[in-house]
């Protein structure tokens, strides 16, 4: 299994190119699902759990390609990637692949809205805590389906076809979102989704799914109405910058110092995280080719933060941002109010020597750690990279093991690091 080594201490200075963002790349991929059209997707980041997502859609009869690199392409651009769904073959989705990525569970909508049916397994818990499909199920449900649970899986049959409604979500949930926009764009009539997920990356689905001829109104906002139309087509469609990405280089240069270049990055697509790095001391500054990151000298100044839906402070940057905050000149408080047991970094920042204390769904930090060099692992990707920051600002040298989680969400991390000065690489195999 690789690992990945990184001697701490120094500065970062350059470019990083931020590639597209995963969490709005799964969902696109799913969507094509719905037409059998092809849908061409630009800008897809070489990651692991596309790969995955792939197979799982190959599965469902989708003929999938990859593009070659084109003139002028770097290694880093992200890929183009083509699925037909012309015919589905199988509407099942496997214990085995759903369960290696929750995301797919997602694929009912679609399957319900071209075939009538679909028999997909149950996620189950992960490690960032038990993140149950109820919400999903109960939109589906709002839209004539008829769901029951059976050996393990959600067996969903619409006999009369997908028919327009209203889903109030009792809690925000991008999946939910996501799972109820996809099943109302072919359904017979109108549907309002009332208290939606405003993720950036919901607003991308929409806009994709409006290429492909679906009638949405409202996304990005809490109220999205749908006008169901009988078919899609195919479309193109580039995905969005990752603003987790973005969020995560820009803290590793809050961290270690530095100016940097996060080539592509929008600020509208994580305010309040760069709101909060300012608060820290560090400088961001958008450009017409992306946001620039500066931290010269100067204390890092603790800063409290709570994690919510979009437009709040995202839960995928509170590891991250907690390592940052082990080397701030006080105290800081961090709430993570998404996923209950979101915290399974404190203990391998503890072996950093890093001091947080947790309080139920509250982090308090102690600033003015010094870090050193240790071999860590964590058991999610959000995790896996914020000891890769630690790691960067630490003393000695810094093994992260079990990168498989980083290739999960980080297109390239050690090659955009070393890129900037970072002392990073990556180590094949068994040690
Ligand atoms: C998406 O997960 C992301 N995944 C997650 O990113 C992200 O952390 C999360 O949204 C929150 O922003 C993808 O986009 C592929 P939710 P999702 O439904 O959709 C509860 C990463 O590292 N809930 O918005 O699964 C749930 O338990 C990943 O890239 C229910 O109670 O998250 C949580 O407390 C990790 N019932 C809250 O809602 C349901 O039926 C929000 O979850 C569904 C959700």
């Amino acid at each position: 299994m690789d690992r990945i080594r990184i001697g701490g201490g120094r500065i970062l200075t350059g470019a990083i190119p931020i590639s597209g963002a995963k969490n709005a790349a799964l969902p696109l991929m799913i969507a094509s699902l719905l037409t059998r059209e092809t849908l061409t997707l630009h800008n897809v980041p070489r990651l692991s759990d596309v790969r995955l997502l792939m197979r799982i859609l190959g599965n469902h009869g989708i003929d999938a390609a990859i593009s070659g690199k084109r003139i002028g392409q770097s290694e880093e651009s992200g890929e183009t990637i083509t699925l037909c769904a012309r015919d589905i073959v199988d509407t099942t989705a496997p214990y085995e692949l759903v369960s290696r990525m929750r995301a797919s569970f997602w694929v009912i909508a679609p399957l319900l809205a071209r075939m009538g049916e679909a028999r997909v397994s149950l996620p189950g818990g992960c490690a960032i805590g038990t993140r149950p499909v109820d919400l999903l199920l109960m939109a589906l449900e709002k839209l004539g389906v008829e769901i029951e649970i059976d050996g393990g899986y959600a067996v969903a049959r619409a006999p009369k076809g997908l028919i327009g409604g209203e889903i109030d979500f009792p809690k925000v949930t991008v999946g939910g979102t996501h799972v109820a926009l996809m099943a109302a764009v072919m359904a017979k009539g109108e549907t309002t989704i009332i208290n939606a997920a405003r993720e950036p990356e919901i607003v991308d689905l929409a806009e994709c799914l409006t290429k492909m001829g679906a009638k949405i109104e409202g996304a990005g906002t809490e109220r999205i109405v749908i006008e169901g139309v009988p078919r899609l087509d195919g479309a193109h469609h580039h995905v969005l910058p990752d603003r987790i990405e973005t969020g995560t280089y820009a803290m590793a240069v809050a961290m270690t110092g530095g100016d940097v270049l996060l080539e592509g990055a929008r600020r509208d697509l994580l305010d309040s995280a760069l709101a909060a790095l300012e608060g820290t001391g560090a400088h961001i500054a958008q450009e017409e080719a992306g946001l620039r990151i500066k931290r010269n000298g100067g204390g890092i100044l603790p800063v409290d933060i709570t994690t919510e839906p979009f437009p709040g402070f995202p839960t995928d940057l509170q590891a991250q941002f907690m390592a940052l905050m082990t080397r701030a000149e006080g105290n800081s408080r961090i709430h993570e109010t998404i996923f209950e047991n979101r915290f399974m970094h404190v203990q391998e920042l503890a072996r950093l020597g890093a001091k947080i204390s947790l309080d139920g769904d509250v982090a308090v930090v102690e600033g003015r750690r010094k870090l050193k060099g240790a071999q860590v692992m964590a058991t999610d990707l959000r995790a896996s990279v914020s000891l890769v920051i630690a790691g960067l600002a630490a003393q000695g040298e810094t093994v992260v093991n079990r990168v498989y989680h980083l290739d999960r969400g980080f297109e390239a991390l050690e090659k955009k690091l070393a890129r900037c000065g970072a002392d990073i690489e990556r180590l094949s195999g068994e040690k």
